[in-house]
């Protein structure tokens, strides 16, 4: 038995999802009618094309409302319901909210959320998993203008609040679980580049190496599904 050293970081990416059916955003299952997320995951692509944006974001929303949470979102589950207050911080690139369904409570969602919808021009906000939605774009309730999924696209700015509580959780974690991420997205892939700068002992969950996999101490290499709950029954503490 080795137990793990408080706090713990997590952080995941696209990957942990994979074996919930979420479809990627890289690769050939992230196209969508011939067009690659980076076309369509812009401020100028929805300025240009409300309808055809929101198109793909409702598609994407209605193949997420039927998948579950997997074995790896209950492990990290677990791992916070063993740890202290303030000794828990898992910080997701993902936007498919399937961490909270799982039941994860201290959530950063560094690019937001696809269920979240916010006006492009009011202060208006709301929860919304209506699925489809109709009409598209959607309207603000509150001055008529269009909503925008709560996503933080390609280049914008990330939450200063969120990356706040991701930076110094990354600053003070012994231990750091970086799971399902391709770490080459700015400025998530500096998290465990900092954790490991402060001496945290790193695990990388992912099949497939990656540019921070020289530099960690622990490789999982596989499904994070399948390999997570085999780790943590090594790790959990026994009282
Ligand atoms: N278990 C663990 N890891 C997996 C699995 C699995 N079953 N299947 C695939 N992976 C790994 C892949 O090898 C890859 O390294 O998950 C990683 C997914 O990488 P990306 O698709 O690049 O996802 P992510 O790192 O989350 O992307 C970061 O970029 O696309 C934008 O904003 C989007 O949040 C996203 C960000």
């Amino acid at each position: 038995m080795k137990t793990i050293e408080t706090p713990i970081l997590v952080l995941t990416g696209a990957g942990i999802s994979r074996e919930s059916g979420v479809p990627t955003f890289r690769g050939a299952d992230g196209l969508w009618k011939n067009y690659r997320a980076e076309e369509l995951a812009t401020p100028e692509a929805f300025a240009r094309r409300p309808e055809l944006v929101w198109e793909w974001y409702d598609w994407r929303r209605q193949a997420i409302a039927k998948c579950n949470p997997n074995a790896a979102h209950e492990v990290i589950v677990a791992i916070e319901d063993a740890t202290g207050p303030g000794e828990f911080l898992l910080a997701t690139q993902n936007v498919d909210g399937l961490h909270e369904l799982a039941g994860s409570r201290n959530v950063r969602r560094l690019h937001g959320s696809i269920w979240h919808l916010r006006c492009v021009r009011c202060d208006h906000e709301e929860l919304n998993r209506t699925v489809p939605l109709a009409p598209l774009p959607p309207p603000c309730p509150q001055c008529g203008s269009f909503l925008r999924p709560g996503v933080v696209w390609f280049g914008e700015g990330l939450d200063r609040v969120v990356l706040d509580a991701a930076f110094t959780a990354a600053r003070t974690a012994r231990t750091v679980l970086v799971i399902g991420t391709s770490s080459l997205v700015y400025p998530a892939a500096a998290l465990p580049e900092i954790a490991l700068e402060s001496g945290a002992h790193v695990v990388e969950v992912n099949p497939e190496a990656t540019p921070l996999s020289p530099y960690v101490a622990e490789r999982l290499e596989g499904p994070a599904a399948e390999l997570l709950p085999a780790w943590w029954r090594e790790h959990a503490p026994t009282d």
